[in-house]
């Protein structure tokens, strides 16, 4: 079981794969698990040990044997070439991003972002003269014509956060390898199983492992997976802002991660088949859910994508705060909450026309966002169906 080079072991499927990498029985006193390992100081066996630091572990925050083991399996699914593990996904986006950058610098991000990104790019990196411009995701090529000169970075996030619009990676990828430009994607939506950023050639891929990772939203985590030519940058960052997760946490990654495949596929076939029944209702306006052959992001999701995963958005025909009201506080087995990628079914409300800059919002009604758990999707779908008929009524 231990996780060695064998050239052959490569050659299984991530659903194995991601079952034994990291783990190495013969080190673990014979437990399946690797124990937590909890620490500050390590003690050197000797003064040349000591001043070469020739050892595997250093101080606690440069890494234990707990946290060495997620980055294991995380870099060897998401397909780069080495991991760090920032405390939440915000802190891993934060790093990542300055990693790059240094004041003058111009950024372009893609204006279907998580919100607390583009936060970030508008108050931490502004204030550090690093100028952003948002651009419309279905840009491809075309995101050429925004690139200056002095344009460090490009960010990517597909599908975009609440609004699921896909992105064409490839095309973007080329613009910024011909123009020698980093490129860095939020990965979260897919995680490391369903979309393999280096095979696309993106240089630094983030994870929200809070999500799908820990995936019973009892921790916060977060993951940068970088190629070979940025992870120099990227671990210096990492470690120049004193960054590191904390020992149960990673333990919930390491934990998490190993059920990633079967989870992961139930909250993909649940969220289609409950997304297909909700376009067929009368009160619904559209559905944002790239894996629906209908969707304008489908051919990209079906070129680029392995599968999806269980979230996505509805857009209603009209709406009044009554009716959001009444949707909500009927539904039973979908909680209000401000997260996604635990067992559990969650739906918000959201309205992204006041911060989206690229490219103006603009829906038919009120946008719920719905996360689909690992329920019985015909129980979710009765449960949805109550709640449009308080919808109806309250409109
Ligand atoms: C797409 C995406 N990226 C990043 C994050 C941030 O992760 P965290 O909450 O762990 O900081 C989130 C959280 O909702 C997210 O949805």
């Amino acid at each position: 079981m231990s996780n060695t080079d064998n050239p052959d072991k490569k050659q299984r499927h991530q659903e194995t794969r991601i079952l034994h990498v990291g783990r190495d029985t013969t080190k673990q006193f014979g437990f399946v698990n690797p124990p937590i390992v909890r620490g500050s100081t390590v003690v050197y066996p000797d003064y040349d040990s000591l001043t070469s630091r020739e050892v595997d572990y250093t101080y606690g925050r440069q890494g234990t044997p707990t946290t060495r083991s997620l980055e294991t399996v995380i870099a060897d699914i998401e397909g780069g070439y080495q991991t760090v593990l920032p405390p939440s996904g915000l802190a891993a986006l934060a790093c990542a991003l300055s990693a790059f950058l240094k004041s003058g610098d111009h950024i372009l991000v893609t204006d279907s972002v998580y919100r607390p990104t583009r936060r970030f790019c508008d108050e931490v990196l502004l204030r550090m003269n690093i100028e952003t411009t948002y651009y419309d995701p279905s840009l491809g090529s075309d995101i050429a014509s925004l690139v200056k000169s002095n344009t460090r970075l490009i960010f990517l996030e597909a599908p975009g956060s609440q609004t699921f619009e896909m992105q064409d990676i490839p095309a973007i990828v080329s613009v910024a390898r011909d123009k020698d430009i980093w490129t860095v994607m939020d990965n979260t939506w897919a995680s490391p199983l369903y979309f393999k950023p280096f095979e696309f050639d993106i240089d630094v891929s983030v994870q929200a492992a809070t999500k799908y990772i820990i995936g019973h939203s009892d921790a916060m985590l977060g993951s940068i997976t970088a190629n070979e030519r940025a992870f120099e940058l990227i671990e210096q960052n990492f470690i120049n802002f004193g960054l590191c997760p904390g020992p149960e946490d990673a333990y919930l990654g390491l934990r998490g991660i190993r059920t990633m495949p079967v989870r992961l596929k139930r909250h993909w076939e649940s969220g289609v088949k409950i997304a297909r029944w909700l376009r067929e209702q009368p009160e619904i306006a559209r559905v944002l859910h790239p894996a629906l052959e209908t969707d304008p992001g489908y051919a990209l999701w079906e070129r680029d994508f392995l599968g999806a995963s269980g979230l996505f958005s509805i857009i209603m025909n009209g709406g009044s705060e009554a009716a959001t009201r009444a949707f909500l506080d009927r539904l039973e087995l979908f909680a209000m909450g401000y997260s996604w990628g635990g067992f559990e079914s969650l739906a918000i409300p959201f309205d992204p026309t006041s911060y989206r800059t690229a490219v103006p919002w603009s829906a038919e009604g009120t946008a719920f966002r719905l996360h689909v758990g690992l329920d019985e999707p015909d129980d979710l779908i009765a449960d949805l169906e109550s709640a449009l008929y308080a919808w109806k009524h309250a409109a």
